[in-house]
């Protein structure tokens, strides 16, 4: 009973310090739903393809992708685009810088998404990997065990975050948001909501263009996170019936020895 007692006054204490610490200079997260989560969730094709349409019709005025090639996007576990499509698309709307020609060409399958440092604003390829939406309790990080570590959620959280206040700090302008730490960004909002018609006619409120886009970006920062809980799957299927087998090889070795002790 004591015991009982003790452990559920435990778990009242962890979940209200969970709250607390939600709630304090961490930002609040939205647990958003996406496709790729947990040990059998994929990417959803059609999802990447709208977050790269809002990539390149917004974020990419300001931010760069430095570390994802062009062609990722046409292989294996990429966004279901033919070579001939990236090629296409790369040439539209992008122009890296070659050496050789010591000027500015339009980009190939095989060049990576431009840095952007223009305004300042960090790079986004790795992004959704650098960032934590899940912390607590007490910093522990128990509830990354339960909802992941949330970087796409954090970044979905950023975008639907703004309460429309905004603040003049030593000459920049700062826009509330409560989903970053501290409650203040410099970023002025990307998404209203109906910035981009989306091409397989999916809705474009806001949170939608929000989600879509933290999914391309979880999919820049992870792009072979398929073939990983493939690889991951496997193992664990050989594993299992490897020890299957042992047992019954050990029942087998040990089998005279122990009629033996038995009849004696
Ligand atoms: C007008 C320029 C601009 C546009 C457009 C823009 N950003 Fe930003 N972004 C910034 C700046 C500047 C920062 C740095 C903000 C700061 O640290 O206060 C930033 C920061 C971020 C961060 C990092 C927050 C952190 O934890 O450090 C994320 C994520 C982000 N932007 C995502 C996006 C996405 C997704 C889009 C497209 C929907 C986008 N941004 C469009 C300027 C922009």
């Amino acid at each position: 009973m004591l015991k009982k007692l003790t452990l559920s006054a435990l778990t009242a204490l962890t979940l209200s310090a969970g709250g607390a610490y939600a709630a304090g200079a961490e930002g609040h997260i939205e647990d958003f739903d996406f496709s790729f989560e947990g040990p059998f969730g994929t990417y959803d094709q059609h999802q990447l393809q709208r977050g790269l349409q809002i990539f390149t019709e917004v974020c990419s005025a300001c931010h760069g992708l430095k570390f994802v090639p062009f062609r990722s996007m046409s292989e294996e576990g990429g966004l279901g685009y033919s070579e001939d499509e990236v090629r296409a698309y790369a040439a539209q709307n992008f122009e890296v810088f070659d050496r050789e020609l010591d000027d500015f060409r339009p980009a190939r399958p095989a060049d990576k998404f431009p840095a952007n440092t223009g305004v300042g604003a960090p790079d986004l390829s790795l992004m959704a990997k650098a960032r934590a939406g899940f912390h607590g309790p007490y910093g522990l990080g128990i509830n990354q065990f339960l909802h992941g570590i949330g970087g796409p959620e954090y970044i979905a959280s950023i975008l639907t975050g703004y309460t429309g206040e905004t603040m003049e700090q030593a000459g920049t302008t700062l826009y509330e948001n409560h989903a970053f730490p501290g409650g203040w960004i410099s970023m002025a909002p990307p998404l209203a909501g109906e910035d981009v018609e989306y091409a397989d006619g999916h809705s474009n409120e806001l949170h939608h263009e929000a989600q879509d886009v933290a999914a391309f970006l979880m999919w820049t920062a992870e792009p072979k996170m398929m073939a990983r809980k493939q690889a991951g799957f496997t193992a664990v299927l050989f594993l299992v019936i490897l020890s299957v087998l042992l047992y019954l090889t050990n029942k087998r070795i040990w089998k005279p020895v122990k009629k033996k002790a038995k009849s004696a």
